[in-house]
């Protein structure tokens, strides 16, 4: 396998709204996010993953762009952005920009000029998924959006319908239309050239759609499915080729594509070793309900899983690609709950065992790990009471669509969003135990969570036993081990639904790794038990002292055995 500078980097992904505040406006900015480098470089972490920064009305807070080639203002200038990327890169840390380019906002200037009319002399024109309504008024098909409602709104200018997969303000744009991937090319390799070092390719799974755009079937929801026709459609992979012809190819990148829907099958051209298209993707599966038992409302009334049915997926991603492609590893991002509170135990007993836990169980694994801001402190989710702390536009029209179409009470519906909603994870970061946290002078955006007084980056920077010093040992040692980027993975008792145990081998050479996901000792199986013998050496562990044959609570013991 080539060994290229990402296969054993570590990402930390920044959402700017909520990460620093540098001129007291209640909003992240590029300011703030420079002030900080300093502390990711202390955690020791390669590249940042840059969530939108673009120029945004932020109906979806910056995944709605309405220039690719300029700044958001409440984040700052051109200007910001460079000093920002100056001083990464003097620190040895690089940028990989969030870019959206399966759809726009209704205010980018190509959609203004698009919707202005289906003349053949409108340049634009054929840039957007434009269709004419059904004989009886209808929308062109039952597809429904991601954001609630109809996937087509109609325009009156244009006396037509368009497409858009989440909010109206946000069009799909047409792929198929030479000159729109002519003009998304062209503006990456303006980014490139301005010195940025990847992308994470937003949704990119659904920027080829089914020709005919077929009704999707339904069932007891208020729209068809129309996923199988708009993920991993027809021409996805033909698009990246191109993409990754005409510019990816020609700069030393990290890429990463958000792809929803994707099979471990797909994934082996989307992040394969020799398809020239991605360096990795998302996948969805593990940060799913339980497939066993879905939801009648999709996410939000989903089961958790079994944890024997989490580490079969898991493990079928890292077997499945084993030198065939490379994976990306997560936990949480700014779309997900918090990883400690949603697959850990985030009462004040066990929140940073458990922490501690997941994250090394995710960073012993094969694939470039993706760290989500504050979850090198543990941070836990907002678990809002009440609808008016929420800003998610998701949130709010599921809120909206499950109370008056379903007819579900406010209170079950707040519950949905309390375990599941986005804000979860977008809450200020939590820099130390001043009045908002340390991340702004003024109200923040978004409340802060009551607990920072105790959880928060001042105190943790300055325990040895704090999450955030764990992260960086982990960090550390993928830098420094070629067992923990290359190493094969195998799976061990994968019947537990109590621990989750596997190695990795490289030549001679094997890691053991033990991890408890529940509140309660438990032995550990004869057979791993007795390869955990004396010559193994305790690697790292969130317990002071090692103890064979058992696992304390949340225990995570690495062993290594030379
Ligand atoms: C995925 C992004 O991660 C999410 O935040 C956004 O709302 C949708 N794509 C639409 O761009």
């Amino acid at each position: 396998m080539k060994q290229d500078w990402w296969r054993n980097a570590v990402v930390y992904q920044i959402y700017p709204r909520s990460f620093m505040d540098s001129n007291g406006d209640g909003i992240g900015d590029l300011g703030g996010i420079t002030q900080k480098l300093d502390y990711l470089q202390e955690l020791g972490i390669d590249v940042i993953w840059l969530s939108p920064v673009y120029r945004s009305p932020n109906v979806d807070n910056g995944y709605d762009i309405s220039d690719y080639q300029d700044i958001m203002e409440e984040f700052g200038t051109m200007d910001d952005f460079d000093r920002m990327l100056e001083k990464a890169h003097s620190l040895g840390i690089k940028i990989m920009m969030d870019l959206v380019v399966n759809h726009t906002s209704n205010q980018h200037s190509w959609f203004v000029e698009s919707r202005k009319s289906a003349d053949d002399k409108n340049p634009y024109r054929d840039y957007y998924i434009w269709r004419d309504g059904q004989e009886n008024g209808a929308p062109p098909n039952n597809w429904g959006a991601s954001f609630s409602g109809s996937a087509w709104t109609y325009d009156e200018s244009r006396g037509q319908y368009y497409l858009h997969l989440f909010a109206p303000e946000q069009p799909d744009l047409n792929w198929e239309n030479q000159s729109v991937r002519e003009k998304v090319f062209e503006m990456m390799d303006w980014w490139c050239k301005k010195g940025i070092d990847g992308f994470r390719l937003d949704v990119i799974s659904m920027i080829s759609k089914v020709p005919g755009l077929p009704d999707g079937e339904k069932g007891e929801g208020l729209y068809g499915n129309g996923e199988p026709f708009y993920q991993n459609g027809p021409r996805v992979h033909e698009y990246l080729r191109e993409m990754n012809q005409k510019v990816l190819s020609r700069y030393p990148l990290i890429t990463v594509g958000e792809t929803p829907g994707a099979s471990v099958e797909d994934a082996v051209f989307y992040a394969g070793n020799d398809t020239h298209e991605l360096n990795m993707i998302f996948q969805f599966e593990h940060v799913g309900g339980d497939p066993g038992q879905p939801g009648r409302y999709g996410k939000w009334d989903q089961k958790k899983m079994p944890l024997s049915t989490w580490k079969q997926i898991l493990s079928k991603w890292q077997t499945g690609l084993e030198g065939k492609g490379w994976n990306s590893l997560y936990l949480s991002n700014h779309d997900q709950p918090r990883a400690v509170s949603r697959f850990g135990n985030d009462t004040p007993q066990y929140r940073v065992l458990s922490a501690k836990m997941l994250a090394t169980c995710l960073h012993m694994m094969k694939g470039t790990p993706y760290i989500y801001q504050g979850e090198e402190l543990g941070m836990t989710n907002a678990y809002f009471d009440s609808l008016e702390d929420y800003r998610d536009i998701e949130s709010l029209n599921a809120y909206k669509e499950i109370t008056e179409s379903f007819g579900e009470t406010p209170e079950t519906v707040l519950g949905y969003l309390k375990k599941i909603g986005r804000d979860n994870a977008r809450t200020p970061m939590q820099w130390d135990d001043s009045t908002h946290a340390g991340f702004t002078t003024k109200t923040p955006w978004i409340p802060v969570n009551p607990n920072y007084k105790e959880i928060h980056a001042q105190q943790q920077l300055h325990d040895p036993d704090s999450v955030f010093h764990y992260y960086r040992q982990l960090i550390s040692l993928r830098h420094t081990m070629d067992i923990i980027v290359y190493g094969t993975y195998e799976l061990l008792e994968p019947e537990s639904e109590e621990l989750f145990l596997y190695t990795r081998t490289l030549g001679a050479e094997k890691l053991f790794v033990l991890c408890n996901f529940t509140d309660k000792e438990l032995p550990v199986p004869a057979g791993v038990s007795r390869d955990i013998h004396a010559k193994t050496r305790l690697l790292i562990s969130n317990y002071q002292k090692r103890q064979d044959g058992t696992l304390r609570p949340y225990e995570a013991s690495v062993y290594h055995f030379i």
